[in-house]
């Protein structure tokens, strides 16, 4: 294979822009799925793609592809991807590097005069946060068909609205069945947000796998009353008892060695007054664990730790699901193409386990699927401080674009 490399100063300029759409008034970055903003920057993305000479497909829940049909329409396509949504007050990085490294890849391979001996696409995938509509990774999710699409379409958000009615209304209702090109391959390079890599100076993640994740709402009925006549032994407090499962999550997970992480990311309470005692809270648990197993006993033990506080507490508790996926193993071969990929290089990779979730996890599915982890600066993500050093991110694309060489011939 001859020597080609993606061009870096397009693939930093993207990004630069792209992380510019969603600034607030205060700079803070938001581009929750389906939004106003998520609209401009899939007007950014798309724009990209059509000067790039592809083809732009959206499908009914909103998932943008643009398609290099390569001459070689017989065969099934590669694809690459990720998402552009993102959480609230967010770095640039989070999935717009694996969509804009997927386009670079493909404008590299048109530009050299390749042949690719099959179609090429680049995904960005609806709703991959989960911030607004849950489950995470809804829109991977439906094109694996694993969430039939009227049942995605309906999806309530956090802010009440209807998933299927915000896409619409930003003009990314398309029309195409989700799945509608099934891939021979799928590809999906990430910051790793996660420490192990800058840790061990290692620039190449070759992802192996995902750990299982469990969401979950839970909430809980007290009784409102005096903040200042009742009695502690009299009250029914909500708060008080949230308040519990908070720290019961933090010492059960924190005991033994298990990797398992436990985060209570969203609490509210009513009537949420300085001088009454909660009627009601309302929060959210994110459990996760590489093993099936006791990402199970850890829900168990969540339930039993409920009933008990029901019971002592005096107060009523409802759990509602809203994402449940086990965990996922990449396939081998694809893994060993990026290792080998980062050797021929000279860059140094190793095997890791994601502990976010992402796009690949559903598509692996449909076809031979794998990740690329490139280093993030402090193990920061979700957070506007998230940073990979540009030769990382470079060295990382162009070991996608390797590897997508290798899967494609030509
Ligand atoms: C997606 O970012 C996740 O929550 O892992
Ligand atoms: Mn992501
Ligand atoms: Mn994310």
């Amino acid at each position: 294979m001859t020597e080609l490399d993606i061009d870096a100063e397009r693939l930093l300029g993207r990004l630069r822009t792209l992380g510019e759409i969603g600034r607030d008034d205060g700079g803070k970055l938001t581009r929750l799925a389906a939004s106003d903003t998520d609209r401009l920057g899939r007007d950014r993305v798309g724009g990209w793609m059509r000067e790039a000479g592809l083809e732009i497909l959206v499908d009914r829940v909103g998932n943008l592809v643009g398609l290099w049909r390569t001459g070689a329409e017989g065969a099934a396509p590669l694809m690459l991807g990720s998402h552009i949504d993102t959480v609230i007050n967010a770095g640039i990085y989070d999935g717009c590097f694996g969509v804009l490294s997927g386009l670079e890849v493909i404008e590299t391979l048109k530009a050299a005069g390749a042949r690719p001996q099959r179609p090429l696409a680049v995904a960005a995938f609806t709703n991959e946060e989960g911030v607004r509509y849950a489950p995470d990774m809804l829109g991977s999710l439906a094109y694996a068909g694993g969430l039939g699409v009227a049942e995605a379409l309906a999806t309530v958000g956090t802010d009440g609205t209807v998933l299927g009615e915000e896409l619409a209304r930003i003009g990314y209702a398309g029309t195409q069945e989700p799945g509608f090109l099934r891939p021979h391959a799928y590809l999906e390079i990430h910051v790793e947000q996660g420490p192990v890599l800058e840790h061990q100076g290692i620039p190449i993640g070759a992802v192996e796998n995902v750990q299982g994740i469990s969401w979950q709402r839970v909430t809980i009925e007290g009784e409102a009353n005096h903040a200042g006549t009742t009695p502690m032994r009299m009250r029914h407090d909500a708060g008080q008892a949230a308040a519990r499962v908070v720290t019961f999550l933090r010492e059960r997970v924190t005991r033994g060695n298990a990797p398992t992480v436990a985060t209570v990311g969203c609490m509210t309470f009513e009537p949420n007054a300085i001088n009454v005692v909660p009627s009601r809270a309302s929060f959210t648990v994110d459990l996760r664990d590489p093993d099936e197993e006791r990402l199970r006993e850890e829900e168990l033990a969540l339930a039993r730790y409920l009933d008990e506080l029901a019971a002592a507490e005096g107060v009523t508790i409802q759990t509602e699901r809203l994402a449940r996926f086990a965990p996922v193993a990449f396939d081998g071969a694809v893994v060993a193409a990026i290792e080998q990929a980062a050797t021929r290089r000279g860059l140094r990779s190793r095997r890791m386990t994601s502990g976010a979730g992402h796009d690949a996890q559903m598509i692996a599915r449909l076809c031979p699927t794998a990740m690329i982890f490139v280093p993030s600066a402090g193990g920061i993500s979700h957070n506007p401080r998230e940073h990979t050093p540009a030769e990382d991110l470079v060295a990382g694309a162009n070991v996608l674009l390797d590897v997508t060489r290798a899967l494609c011939g030509g």
